[in-house]
């Protein structure tokens, strides 16, 4: 099964990705997390992404579509993947179906969260991540259960993503209005688009996708 999400920021692709990557023995790719993991180890492409991703913008569509097309492969053994973050452009969603058509891959779902502006903020203004294993939290919504440990694995260190600053919050939400949301026709004109209320509990919004997966693969 592969499957798109799509939605603004803090809408909650990575944190349903995770669940559904979990539950149905998928690989979640996240092109926000590869090009964070590429900032890290201070490569080209970090240095290049850490400029555009500070500044709330998209990073140009062909070092994503190379990024992406190296990930790909990576699913061979799992039950699919799940793509978190992208497409997020045009091209990027034309250079996905040339993509899938030459691996022989099809595609299951593309599943649209939809949040309010409002929610997003505060989303977003309170996400915080452990900095050993990546799990993800919220100071209100998801916060540890025991106050600074990660449950996941023990750590007591988190960090807090440059990006989540109110003015990079809105260039992103724009950058998506803009660039992002001209992709959501494409894929409702193939009817393979699906929408999902993102507002509600984590578990909740998570029976809303599952019944979708579940339902059509
Ligand atoms: P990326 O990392 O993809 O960021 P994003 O799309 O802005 O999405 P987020 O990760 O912020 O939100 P999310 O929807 O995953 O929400 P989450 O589950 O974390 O991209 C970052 C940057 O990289 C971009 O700005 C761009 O520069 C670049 N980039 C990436 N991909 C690109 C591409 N394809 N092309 C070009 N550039 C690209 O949830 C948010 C918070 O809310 C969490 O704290 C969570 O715990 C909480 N939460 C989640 N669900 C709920 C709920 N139901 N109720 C309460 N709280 C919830």
């Amino acid at each position: 099964m592969n499957v798109i999400l799509l939605g603004p920021p803090g809408a909650g692709k990575g944190t349903q990705a995770k669940q559904l990557e979990e539950e149905f023995n998928l690989v979640q790719l996240s092109t926000g997390d590869m090009l964070r993991e590429e900032v890290k180890a201070g490569s080209e492409l970090g240095q290049t992404a850490k400029k555009i991703m500070d500044a709330g913008e998209l990073v140009p569509d062909d070092l994503i579509i190379a990024m992406i097309s190296d990930r790909m492969d990576q699913a061979e053994g799992k039950n699919g993947v799940i793509l978190d973050g992208f497409p997020r452009t045009t091209p990027q969603a034309e250079a996905l179906d040339a993509m899938l058509t030459e691996k022989n891959i099809q595609l299951d779902h593309v599943i649209q969260i939809e949040i309010a502006e409002e929610i997003i903020v505060a989303r977003l203004s309170g996400r915080f991540g452990c900095a050993k294993c990546g799990a993800g939290y919220h100071d209100e919504f998801k916060p540890t259960q025991i106050e600074g440990v990660c449950d996941d694995c023990g750590s007591t260190e988190f960090i807090r993503r440059s990006d989540d600053n109110p003015e990079t919050v809105r260039n992103r939400l724009a950058a998506y209005e803009k660039q992002t949301a001209p992709i959501l026709p494409y894929y409702a004109a193939k009817g393979t688009l699906q929408k999902v209320d993102g507002l509600g509990e984590i578990d909740e919004v998570y029976r809303r996708v599952k019944e979708i997966v579940s339902g059509g693969s």
